[in-house]
């Protein structure tokens, strides 16, 4: 198939939280689908080999170490994916943190702040920063936002985590009926339990989750990093041109029933 055809050919997209897990998957498959990625996350050797990777397989890659509480941190990731490929048409917002196992009584007040700045502040700087970049280029443009299946409903003994992805999806929306007839797209993606490092980080800390999260999904098994990242790629082409303010489910459906 010629790269003219590939999803994303022609795109320029950011991408956050590209050091690892779903951001890393996106990032590569982004790229894979023909658009230009600008990577940002924190660990900054992490991204070098990420963008050293991709340009070698022929991609095209740019690099912004970076934390996603930091508006200028972010203005910096927007404005190299304008300078170095002339423009930003989609952005996949995914960085998170996330912990479980701490009644809301019980969580410290820094894990709050923590948990509300990287999952919502992060998520609004990035819109702040993308969405008039999106508007000068004329043509429009699509935003994904990461939130979980803890955007939707509860999930145990996290309050902080749960208010913040559900914070993302009302962003989400807001955000979609604000910029709608301006032909920006805003979507959320309802990520269910996947492998990552984050999963991994609270599997080790309460092993007993493991098999909640295996039951919660129809499918009896955990996402890959790659499932969720296919979803977001389609979100960010034309081929949903029709689809914006949505919550879409990418949780082997746990949240069907
Ligand atoms: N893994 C799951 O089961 C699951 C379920 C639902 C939602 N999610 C969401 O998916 C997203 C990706 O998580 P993942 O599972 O790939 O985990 P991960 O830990 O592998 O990736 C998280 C990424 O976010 C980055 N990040 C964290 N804080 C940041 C900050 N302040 N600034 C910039 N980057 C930052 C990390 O460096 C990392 O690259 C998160 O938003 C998470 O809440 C994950």
């Amino acid at each position: 198939m010629g790269d003219e055809h590939k999803l994303l050919s022609g795109k320029v997209a950011m991408i956050t939280g590209a050091s690892s897990g779903i951001g890393a998957a996106a990032a590569r498959l982004f790229a894979d689908e023909g658009a230009a990625v600008v990577l940002m996350a924190r660990r900054a050797e992490r991204l070098a080999e990420l963008v050293e990777s991709i340009r070698g397989g022929g991609g095209r890659a740019a690099a912004v170490a970076g934390d996603v509480r930091v508006a200028g941190d972010v203005a910096r990731a927007v404005g190299t994916a304008v300078d170095t490929f002339g423009k930003l048409d989609a952005a996949f917002n995914n960085a998170g943190y996330g912990t479980a196992g701490v009644p809301l009584h019980e969580m410290d007040a820094q894990t709050y702040d923590r948990t509300m700045d990287v999952n919502v502040r992060g998520v609004w700087n990035c819109l702040f920063h993308q969405i008039p970049a999106m508007l000068d280029s004329g043509s429009g443009g699509a935003v994904v936002n990461t939130s979980s299946v803890a955007g939707l409903k509860a999930t145990g003994a996290s309050a902080a985590y749960v208010a913040s992805k559900h914070a993302v999806i009302g962003l989400t929306r807001a955000a979609a009926y604000d910029y709608g007839r301006r032909g920006v797209r805003v979507n959320a993606l309802v990520v269910g339990a996947t492998r990552s490092e984050m999963m991994d980080g609270v599997i080790a800390q309460l092993p007993e989750l493991e098999e909640v999260f295996l039951s919660d999904s129809l499918q009896r098994r955990m996402s890959r990093p790659d499932e969720v990242a296919q979803a977001a790629a389609w979100l960010c082409s034309d081929r949903s041109s029709f689809v914006t303010g949505s919550a879409m489910a990418v949780d082997g459906g746990s949240t069907a029933v």
